[in-house]
């Protein structure tokens, strides 16, 4: 794995953009733009089916749902919706499990396009039902969240939790293209703003120098909801994610890099219960102790962590892990690390950075990870 250099790219206000996904004939477009969502012509490249299905949470729906359905309306004869409980707690079979019965009870066949209308845990649920329904239907990814935006809608990976970890049953499926509506994202929380932030800080380290520097100038850009600042960040993430899964779509090696924070971030996703810290503030956090990790096996400097660990902390994301365990903290971690999906024979290997935008792959003795998380928990 070595360094990413991808072109630069520039955005404003009102402009519409386009990022594509290079994958021979799985490849499509991410639509970058406001008024995106609403408007009929946005949907106008997709195959003609009967049906178009929307699949939405109870938060998402009454906010955007009714938008989408008149827009699809003019391309389709019948647009159906279900509705799924809000929360990542509810990323389950039995969430999914609503979709396959809203589609088989609604009369859905073959050609029926999935719409996945909200965050990442609608564009997860989504893309796996659309990879396994009838073995495999059309969908596309409307996502409204920041952090759908730059990371989760992008890239093909899809899938559901199990109580034992996190997105452990999944499938790779591209969606045949992505709507990335920046209005939708003036009615998202903050504390959801600042969890699509920490997705977006990961790609300075792993990838783009210049990015972290321009993050690190707009954070009070970003964090205003500045339309021309979002663009810009949803524009230039989803061009470095764009970048790396056309070299690696199924995670064989440079892939891997996307996962910065991650390892330490799903045992504190896992080890606190789903929901109880949001996926993006746990990356985050998990940034944090995975920029330690690097300084303490010889890869970066104290300058790098005391850098990432302030631009964290400004956009509003916790930098420091919890206490999974009042007993043997560390250990609870170590055991919840070693489920992670880049775990080999029981040994955790975990995303570092090896000097400034660039990321590589590495395991470090048990000890070392436990001085890690005893410098990074309270
Ligand atoms: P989320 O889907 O839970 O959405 C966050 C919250 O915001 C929810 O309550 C949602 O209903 C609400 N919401 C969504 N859009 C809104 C809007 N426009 N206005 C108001 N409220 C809105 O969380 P998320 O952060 O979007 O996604 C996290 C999930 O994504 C996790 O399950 C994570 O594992 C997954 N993920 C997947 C990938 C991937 O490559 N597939 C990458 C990163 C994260
Ligand atoms: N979010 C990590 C990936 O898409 O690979």
């Amino acid at each position: 794995m070595s360094g990413v250099s991808p072109k630069l790219g520039g955005m404003t206000a009102n402009s519409t953009t386009s990022v594509s996904i290079a994958l021979g004939d799985r490849s499509y477009p991410i639509t970058i733009g406001s008024h995106l969502l609403g408007d009929s012509q946005t949907y106008c490249a997709l195959p003609k089916a009967n049906t178009a299905f929307i699949v939405s949470n109870t938060t998402v729906a009454p906010l955007y749902a009714q938008r989408l359905a008149a827009a699809l309306s003019s391309h389709y004869k019948v647009v159906h919706q279900v509705t799924l409980p809000d929360g990542e707690e509810f990323k389950t079979w039995e969430t999914l499990n609503l979709i396959f019965d809203a589609l088989l009870s609604q009369g859905s066949d073959r050609k029926t396009v999935l719409f996945a209308l909200g965050g990442g845990v609608v564009g997860d649920m989504t893309g796996f039902a659309a990879a396994s329904f009838m073995r495999g239907v059309p969908f596309v990814q409307v996502p409204t969240t920041l952090l759908a935006q730059v990371d989760s809608s992008v890239g093909g990976k899809t899938g559901i939790n199990h109580p034992l970890g996190k997105n452990m049953v999944g499938a790779f499926y591209q969606p045949l293209m992505v709507v990335c509506d920046l209005d939708t994202l003036q009615t998202l929380p903050d504390r959801e703003l600042s969890a699509g932030l920490g997705e977006i800080i990961k790609y300075g380290p792993i990838a783009d120098a210049q990015f972290l520097d321009w993050i690190e100038q707009n954070l009070p850009q970003l964090l205003a909801r500045d339309v021309a600042a979002l663009a810009h960040a949803v524009k230039r993430s989803c061009e470095i994610k764009a970048w790396v899964v056309g070299q690696d779509e199924r995670e064989s090696g440079l892939r891997a890099i996307l996962n910065f924070g991650h390892t330490f971030g799903h045992a504190i996703e896992a080890g606190l219960g789903y929901g109880a810290w949001l996926h993006g503030e746990a990356v985050g956090c998990g940034m944090v102790m995975a920029a330690h990790l690097s300084q303490r096996l010889g890869l970066v400097d104290d300058a790098f962590v005391a850098r990432l660990t302030t631009l964290i902390r400004n956009a509003g994301l916790p930098v420091k892990g919890p206490i999974l365990d009042t007993g043997d903290n560390a250990g609870r971690y170590l055991v919840l690390m070693r489920l992670d999906k880049k775990s080999e024979a029981g040994e955790i290997r975990s995303v570092v950075i090896d000097g400034m935008a660039k990321a590589v792959m590495r395991s470090a003795p048990d000890a070392m990870v436990r001085e890690v998380i005893d410098a990074c928990c309270r």
